[in-house]
């Protein structure tokens, strides 16, 4: 049992982490430890001195040093004298803000606890438990409800939600994050990951300073401009040294990630839907659900912590045959021809890709209604076949006969103007009455918080999917949301949309991705837009970036790589000059680049010389034989693209009996010294024998300690983005 409880404390032992908590003599939950085993209770820690102007609870008559405002406490309201940042703000039915939470009760169950209509983390009573712990506000019946998910064995404790309206009242949620994390000692810098369209989660860490630092999206997604991820760790951490703390929130929508450094230096982390872009209304006897946030503590740096959310987000987030199975090599016809195409086109693109050994072809955009360019035709889910000159079952037919599986693109949500849906329903996009809508790639946005829109949506793609044999959907998602309005919802209402809207959305996803089990679904937003823990609930994987140049791709994928699991990472080689950079890089540079994820191309294979096609044939063979290990394998960072010159990442097997080493040299200097480079995570005293490796000889054994505190020597300079590759097994 994980979770131990004794007079009140409540303590959370995981493999190597611990988590503490303690309900204090005024009923209040407080946050005690989350770090190393301790085997005690670490109250003998906390120190409350009387600081000025911090409020005291009325029940604490004049013990001064008893204030809310510097307790390290487990979920934070307002108006009850602590003035750092609510996890929680309701307005009564009198239109007050005040909530003072005390200890009712707990309970202890087996498994993990599911949130309806909301993805969440899965383990049965031999994997997970859960621990439920009941507050209650002092002076009226609104309940909170703090859930523990604990997978032991994963050092992983998530966390959720449940806010109950015992009023006879409605009232209304004006915030309600997920997380609220108080660390009350330390020193502590965090990670977050930034970017734009075609640059995506790019790592920025930062000192926290006093006062509140931000990581949002107010886009209705999870969006590419920030990730629902952040990381804390003490001063210096390394990928193997110093404790820190990773939390990623499962949800889809507009998110908040907020650090607040304040008057004691104590941190607090909250992390949950963005409060900007909510407010319900709860209604008596109802209850409200919080998305979940995973939160995950690694006492030896950042590369354990990667393991422990690569493993619970590969095996206890992902759901489905296609999880663990290995991924089909794709090729995608996207950048081979956007929307310029027919059926013949695409299968003399697919012929010569079964030819190489490609698994499946993907029909891109531009297959349905009247698409010719990015103006037209969203939402007229019907297959064009003037423009195919051939029916969609057909064109599978054809492609299964090459002995290669076929996928189609869909972009559900949206909806052109210039469209039958659109000039039939103009009520379904998100427009406010009275004012112009807001356009992004000249289209709109669907309301999927209507019943009517998702059984549109249903049925059309469900007739799809039945009419030929599709095993494989890449569901894209092409600008944020604003002019928020639905006209199923009353005035005061209208703040409930943003969130939903993910609700639909979460309900769409659910009914087809159980109705069509065996067809691997790959979520995608303009390349990486809605690369989120939600999303891969229902998608297993997810489209990384519209970069698909290698060199920039390397640090996308780096940033990447901190929370989501290889497996989920789609990545595919592509044409040069690359279409978004202009630069050009070698094959190979492309090829071990997009293996570092669920590989595939991106292309017209056909237009290559003799020896590339050659060569794309030995990539395809080279990641069907080490893709099991690529998937399966523990994922090191060995490099930081952003600052070394170089980028380079291992895949070692769980039993440290093989690595793969993969990676690129770049920034080449004249007269350079090799670059070195030290693997991780091998077996010390074991002996590995090179059995590949670029312009190293095979055949060569070194022992793990070698490898890893000496390296090995990478291909002399040679222009930039020269790409290695070494696979060594114990012997
Ligand atoms: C954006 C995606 O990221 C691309 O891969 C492609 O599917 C286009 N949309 C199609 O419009």
């Amino acid at each position: 049992m994980a979770i131990q409880v004794k007079d009140r404390l409540f303590t959370i032992e995981m493999a190597n982490t611990m988590y503490q908590m303690q309900v204090d003599s005024y009923g209040v939950l407080c946050h005690l430890w989350y770090g190393a085993k301790t085997g005690c209770s670490m109250e003998y820690l906390m120190d409350y001195p009387d600081v000025g102007f911090s409020g005291n609870i009325y029940d604490a008559g004049n013990v001064r040093n008893y204030s809310l405002d510097n307790r390290p406490l487990e979920y934070s309201t307002i108006g009850n004298g602590d003035y750092r940042i609510p996890a929680l703000s309701v307005i009564h039915a009198n239109g007050t803000k005040a909530l003072d939470l005390r200890f009712e009760a707990y309970e202890i169950l087996p498994g993990k606890y599911q949130i309806p209509g909301l993805p969440a983390a899965y383990g049965d009573e031999t994997e997970a438990e859960t621990l439920r712990i009941t507050l209650k506000d002092k002076f009226s019946d609104i309940k909170v409800i703090l859930n523990y998910g604990v997978f032991e064995k994963l050092d992983v404790i998530t966390r959720s939600t449940v806010i109950i309206n015992g009023e006879k009242d409605a009232v209304t949620i004006d915030r309600a994050h997920s997380l609220c994390l108080d660390i009350s000692r330390g020193e502590w810098e965090w990670i977050h990951f930034h970017g734009r369209h075609n640059m995506e989660r790019i790592v920025e860490r930062n000192e926290i300073f006093h006062g509140i630092q931000e990581s949002s999206s107010r886009r209705g997604s999870s969006s590419q401009q920030q990730n629902p991820t952040v990381l804390l760790c003490e001063k210096g951490a390394t990928e193997e040294r110093g404790l820190c703390y990773g939390a990623a929130l499962l949800y889809s929508g507009g998110f908040q990630t907020q650090v607040e450094k304040e008057q004691m230096r104590q941190v607090r982390l909250l992390m949950g839907m963005n409060p900007e872009l909510f407010s319900w209304q709860l209604n008596p006897g109802e209850a409200f659900y919080t998305p979940e946030v995973i939160l995950s503590c690694s006492l030896e740096g950042f590369g354990t912590l990667s393991h422990q959310f690569h493993t619970i987000l590969r095996e206890h987030v992902c759901r489905g045959v296609h999880k663990l199975a290995e991924r089909p090599v794709l090729i995608n016809n996207w950048e081979a021809t956007y929307f310029d195409f027919d059926g013949e086109k695409i299968l003399k693109i697919a012929r010569q890709a079964a030819e190489l050994g490609v698994d499946m072809m993907v029909l891109d955009d531009g297959w349905f209604g009247k698409r010719n360019d990015d103006c037209s035709g969203l939402g007229d889910w019907f297959v064009n076949e003037n423009k195919l000159k051939c029916s969609l079952h057909k064109l599978a037919e054809d492609i299964n006969g090459l002995g290669m599986k076929f996928g189609l693109w869909f972009e559900p949500e949206m909806v052109s103007e210039d469209s039958d849906l659109y000039r039939n329903h103009p009520d379904w996009a998100i427009q406010i009455p009275g004012r112009d809508p807001i356009r992004s790639r000249f289209q709109l946005v669907l309301d999927m918080s209507r019943a009517d829109v998702r059984e549109y949506l249903y049925e059309s793609i469900r007739n799809i999917l039945n009419s030929a044999n599709i095993e494989y959907v890449k569901w894209d998602m092409n600008r944020s949301v604003c002019d928020w309005f639905s006209a199923m919802l009353p005035a005061g209402r209208q703040g409930e949309l943003p969130h939903r809207y993910v609700l639909g959305l979460y309900e769409l996803l659910e009914r087809l991705t159980t109705e069509f089990p065996q067809v691997l679904f790959e979520g995608c937003s303009g390349g990486g837009g809605r690369f989120d823990a939600g999303m891969l609930y229902y998608c297993p994987q997810s489209w990384c970036s519209d970069d698909t140049d290698a060199y920039q791709r390397t640090q996308i994928q780096y940033g990447t790589s901190f929370f989501y699991p290889v497996s989920a990472v789609g990545s595919h080689v592509s044409a040069v000059p690359n279409h978004q950079t202009g630069r050009r890089t070698s094959l190979e540079a492309r090829g071990v680049t997009a293996m570092a994820g669920s590989f595939g191309y991106e292309l017209d294979l056909s237009k290559l010389s003799r020896e590339e096609k050659e060569a794309v044939g030995e990539q395809i063979r080279r990641f069907k034989q080490y893709g099991p290990l690529i998937h399966n394998g523990a994922y090191y960072r060995l490099s930081n693209p952003l600052k070394d010159n170089l980028a380079a990442w291992s895949f070692v097997e769980k039993d440290q009996s093989r690595v793969l080493a993969q990676g690129l040299t770049f920034r080449v200097e004249p007269n350079m010294r090799r670059y070195v480079l030290k693997l991780r995570g091998l077996e010390p005293a074991a002996q590995y024998q090179l059995v590949k490796g670029t312009e190293l000889e095979a055949g060569q054994i070194y022992t793990g300690a070698a490898l890893m505190a000496g390296g090995i020597l990478l291909p002399g300079a040679d222009g930039d983005d020269k790409a290695f590759e070494f696979y060594f097994e114990r012997v």
